[in-house]
């Protein structure tokens, strides 16, 4: 099987699995105060260092979750209602956000929140006029570093300014970017920022919330009170120690990576672009806008349930990149905020590759796409 859907997960890495299996093997809740416990708890201190020390931030401000859903709802959800004590009472996020950022900002009507969706332009990134719907009056705006339909990459800079003059915190999705592109939290500027150990090379299961410690966030669960009391529940310790082992392995080297990653990409564009009625996204943009590993196109005639069908009988796994629901793509979102018609949203494809991808997974891909547009095309048309 050719697999390019690495963006929706990834193969465990080695790396990670070692340090996840040593941590499974070995008994003791981090909590508790004997032997087994102090040992746990330094396995899960020494992960919480590795990767602030890979993102950029304090070890007190890594807040280990359940992966990037948990830690996006933690921080929409958790800043919103700890500045609506400050009378705070709108939530802004841009047109493109993952639905684990999108669906938390709109469950917050039903609290008394009103949303500012951000427009995006035809490349799916934030249009510059879209920061004047942030006011004093929003609680949060979240905005994406990378978006895992496209690959674009946000302007976060003029987002951080905007917000922080009104005194706004920033909360950045980064589950894709991480580990695929340079990710700082300090110099990046914003107050949250979400990971998922699934998407870099971790087991699912996993994830984490850079939170400033000065950054109001009200806790989701309520317990035992770990990870300083805004996220209870006993400690993941194998998966966090999994999370550090994959993003130590992503981050070394993620220049040279992204460089053999972008040559795999563009060999996928190539072959789509060979074919008529497929306009891809975001070529136009520089590398620097772009996340190396993700090839997404908009096709004319097409619907992606049917095209990812015919790839996948040729034994190719790809994806349309917008969500599914039973079973069904819903037109995408994404497309749909760049500008497309329902029609051609729902004909999307989006190939994407990660750190054991090869050419020859490339070659298998080109080798089968004209056949598989073909075959989706009379589909569309019967
Ligand atoms: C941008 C983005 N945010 C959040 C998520 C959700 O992460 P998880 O699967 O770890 O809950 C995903 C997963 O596809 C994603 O791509």
């Amino acid at each position: 099987m050719t697999y390019l859907d690495h963006a929706a997960t990834t193969t465990v890495r080695p790396e990670a699995r070692t340090a996840y299996l040593e941590a499974l093997g070995r008994t003791g809740n981090p909590a508790a105060v004997h032997a087994a416990g102090r040992e746990a708890r330094r396995l899960l201190e020494e992960a919480r260092e590795t990767v602030a020390g890979l993102i950029g931030c304090d070890p007190a401000e890594v807040v280990f979750t359940s992966g990037g859903t948990e830690a996006d709802n933690l921080a929409v959800i958790g800043t919103a209602r700890a500045r609506r004590r400050a009378g705070a009472r709108r939530v802004a996020v841009s047109a493109v956000e993952h639905h684990a950022v999108l669906d938390p900002a709109h469950a917050l009507a039903a609290e008394g929140f009103g949303i500012d969706v951000l427009p995006v332009d035809g490349d799916g990134r934030l249009a510059p006029a879209a920061l004047d719907a942030l006011t004093r009056d929003t609680a949060v705006v979240s905005v994406m570093w990378a978006n895992n339909e496209t690959g674009v990459v946000q302007p976060l800079g003029p987002v951080v300014e905007r917000a922080h003059a009104l005194g706004v915190p920033v909360h950045t999705d980064a589950v894709q970017a991480a580990g695929h592109v340079p990710v700082d939290f300090r110099a990046v500027g914003v107050d949250l920022l979400s990971l998922s150990g699934h998407k870099v090379g971790a087991p699912v299961g996993i994830g984490a919330l850079i939170a400033r410690r000065d950054s109001p966030l009200e806790p989701l669960s309520h317990g035992g009170g770990q990870e300083r009391g805004v996220r209870s529940g006993t400690a993941n310790v194998p998966g966090a120690a999994a999370l550090a082992a994959a993003l130590a392995a992503a981050v070394d080297g993620v220049a040279v990576e992204a460089e053999r990653q972008r040559a795999l990409r563009d060999g996928i564009l190539a072959s789509l672009e060979s074919l008529d009625g497929v306009h891809p996204t975001g070529t136009s943009l520089p590398p620097d806008q772009r996340h190396p590993g993700i090839a997404h196109a908009v096709l004319d005639g097409v619907d992606a349930d049917s095209l990812l069908f015919a790839l996948d009988r040729a034994g190719i796994a790809a994806s349309a990149g917008s969500a599914c629901r039973a079973g069904v793509h819903e037109p995408s979102h994404v497309a749909l905020a760049m500008g497309w018609d329902p029609e051609h949203a729902r004909g999307t494809l989006r190939c994407s590759v990660g750190w054991d991808t090869t050419a020859a997974d490339v070659a298998a891909f080109a080798a089968a796409v004209g056949d598989a547009v073909g075959r989706a095309r009379r589909a569309h048309r019967a």
